[in-house]
């Protein structure tokens, strides 16, 4: 597989912290630590930290992403935003299928499916989380996991809207908790992922899509991560709240 058609992406994932004018000081932060990086960094922050992340982070290499998106444009779904109102905002980046979101708030592989679509027909680059819970990386059924939650997620997508999708390989037992899957882990299924895409779209496309690993990626050990052949990046959730502990991350990507 040839790493260099791919740009490491870096993406800290902020979760449901800070305020608006938190979060433009950390990006205010972050821009000076960064800005002679090669990688691609993005940042997901709350709905309503938006406007003020945009703002913050105008002239700079840092992107923002919102975490979730609704799948209809419009109409009676409370609490939701919709891909055309992300679009109006200037977000160009969609974080889809968290975690998270799958284990409190009931997301499933087909509503995962349909916000991707939501996300890709209003022009949005999404970044995909797929990953396996602790018995199922017990079972020996991590490949099974990833390859159904990837291939149902990306039903529909056509080849040349693969560009705009960035798969995140998270498995849930590292996230938040300090345990990292190892450098090889970690390799060994976004490998699998790039095998899946080879199969479903073509070797092309496989060797230019950008796969992420996330789960307790930190300063420490993100540099053994990144060298990883098919590890293209990182979607990061607890270090990259701190302005430096991230710098030392996207650095580490070169
Ligand atoms: P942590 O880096 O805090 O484990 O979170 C990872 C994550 O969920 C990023 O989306």
């Amino acid at each position: 597989m040839n790493k260099t058609l791919r740009a490491p992406v870096i993406a800290g994932n902020w979760k449901m912290n800070n305020t608006p004018a938190q979060t433009a000081g950390l990006i205010a932060q972050l821009k000076p630590l960064i800005s002679s990086a090669d990688s691609k960094i993005v940042v997901a922050v709350p709905f309503i930290d938006i406007p003020a992340a945009l703002e913050a982070a105008k002239g700079s290499n840092i992107a923002i992403a919102a975490q979730n998106v609704h799948w209809e444009e419009r109409g009676a779904f409370t609490g939701e935003v919709s891909a055309p109102m992300l679009k109006a905002l200037g977000v160009p980046y969609v974080v889809v299928g968290h975690s998270e979101r799958r284990q409190y708030f009931g997301e499933t592989d087909v509503t995962v499916q349909k916000r991707v679509r939501a996300a890709l027909n209003a022009g949005l680059t999404v970044i995909l989380c797929v990953g396996e819970v602790l018995a199922e990386r017990k079972l020996g059924i991590t490949a099974e996991i990833v390859r159904a939650q990837t291939e149902i997620a990306l039903a529909g997508v056509a080849a040349e809207e693969l560009r705009r999708v960035i798969i995140a390989y998270e498995p849930v037992w590292a996230i938040g908790t300090g345990e990292t899957a190892t450098p090889e882990q970690a390799n060994e299924v976004c490998a699998i992922l790039r095998g899946l895409l080879a199969r479903i779209y073509s070797k092309d496309a496989a060797d230019r899509a950008v796969i992420q690993y996330g789960g307790s990626m930190n300063d420490a050990n993100a540099a053994e991560l990144l060298a990883q052949p098919d590890i293209d990046g990182g979607l990061i959730g607890g270090a990259s709240l701190a302005a430096e502990k991230f710098a030392v991350i996207v650095n580490a990507a070169g």
